[in-house]
């Protein structure tokens, strides 16, 4: 039995994850910010990547980590948990021998000129070089989080989309099931990629959610400007690497 521990464990692709390890008969063990009790066979640890709290505890006795565990967006605190969270649970893995560990980082990281992407860059760099045998999965957006994104735009009152912007959601369940894989394989060593079954256009991403919600709110098409607009057109965001997702957008918005 491998003993896997996920980073945000409660996350959107963590809880995902977790029902795969688990249904996949591993030893699952979660790391979050809060005390979880032991749930669908998973042993929770409370564990603060920015502080180091409960790290070490966290990684002693693990096979495998898949380190998902992220704060996208909040400025200096991003970088404190992408950079020296990873650094120190790379230590701590370090020490306890671990003999895998698995990084999501997303499509483009290295291609669109964005905060954030630039900060998974250089996590992905301390991973390389971290001294722990190690799998990179560039993965492009989740549903979830195309949905939670249309939904403020909604809310706003208007969907302003860039009609010229393609993108290739990915469903949290398909990636799960790709990373439980990759969990069970020798470390690749290098950047791998996973996208959704489908390429389609922001503008259509938007008015199937629009359908599927019923929703009245109107479309604006605005151009991107300037450099992060033309990756985004040129399709950084998406990828032509296989395995992928089978599972569409339109499926994901007509789940009950
Ligand atoms: N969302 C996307 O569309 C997308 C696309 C491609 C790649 N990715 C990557 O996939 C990974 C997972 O994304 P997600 O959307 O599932 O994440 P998420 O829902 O935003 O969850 C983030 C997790 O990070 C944990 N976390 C935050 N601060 C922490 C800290 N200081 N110490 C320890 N844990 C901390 C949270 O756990 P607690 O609050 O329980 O502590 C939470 O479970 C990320 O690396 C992200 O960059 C995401």
């Amino acid at each position: 039995m491998t003993a896997v521990l996920v980073t945000g464990g409660s996350g959107r692709l963590g809880r995902a994850l977790l029902e795969r390890l688990a249904e996949a008969g591993h030893d699952v063990r979660a790391t979050s910010r809060t005390a979880r009790p032991a749930d669908g066979g998973v042993r929770w640890t409370v564990a603060d990547l920015t502080s180091g709290d409960g790290v070490a505890a966290a990684v002693s006795g693990v096979d495998v980590i898949v380190h998902l565990a992220s704060a996208p967006y909040r400025g200096r605190y991003t970088l404190r948990v992408e950079l020296d969270g990873t650094a120190a649970l790379l230590a701590a893995a370090r020490e306890a021998g671990v003999r895998h560990l698995v990084y999501l980082s997303i499509v483009g990281a290295d291609q669109v000129p964005w905060g954030y992407f630039r900060t998974k860059v250089r996590a992905e760099r301390l991973i390389q070089d971290g001294g722990v045998p190690w799998t990179i999965v560039r993965a492009t957006q989740f549903h979830e989080f195309v949905d939670q994104a249309l939904r403020a735009m909604a809310k706003l009152g208007l969907m302003v989309v860039d009609p010229g912007i393609p993108a290739q959601p990915v469903d949290v369940r398909d990636l799960a099931g790709h990373l439980v894989s990759l969990a069970g394989r020798e470390p690749a060593g290098k950047i791998e990629e996973y996208g959704g079954p489908e390429t389609l256009t922001m503008e259509e991403a938007a008015r199937n959610w629009l359908r599927a919600r019923r929703s009245r709110r109107p479309v604006v098409r605005v151009r991107i400007p300037g450099a992060l607009g033309r990756a985004f057109r040129a399709g950084r965001l998406t990828t032509t690497a296989r395995p992928a997702g089978r599972i569409t957008w339109t499926e994901y918005l007509g789940r009950p």
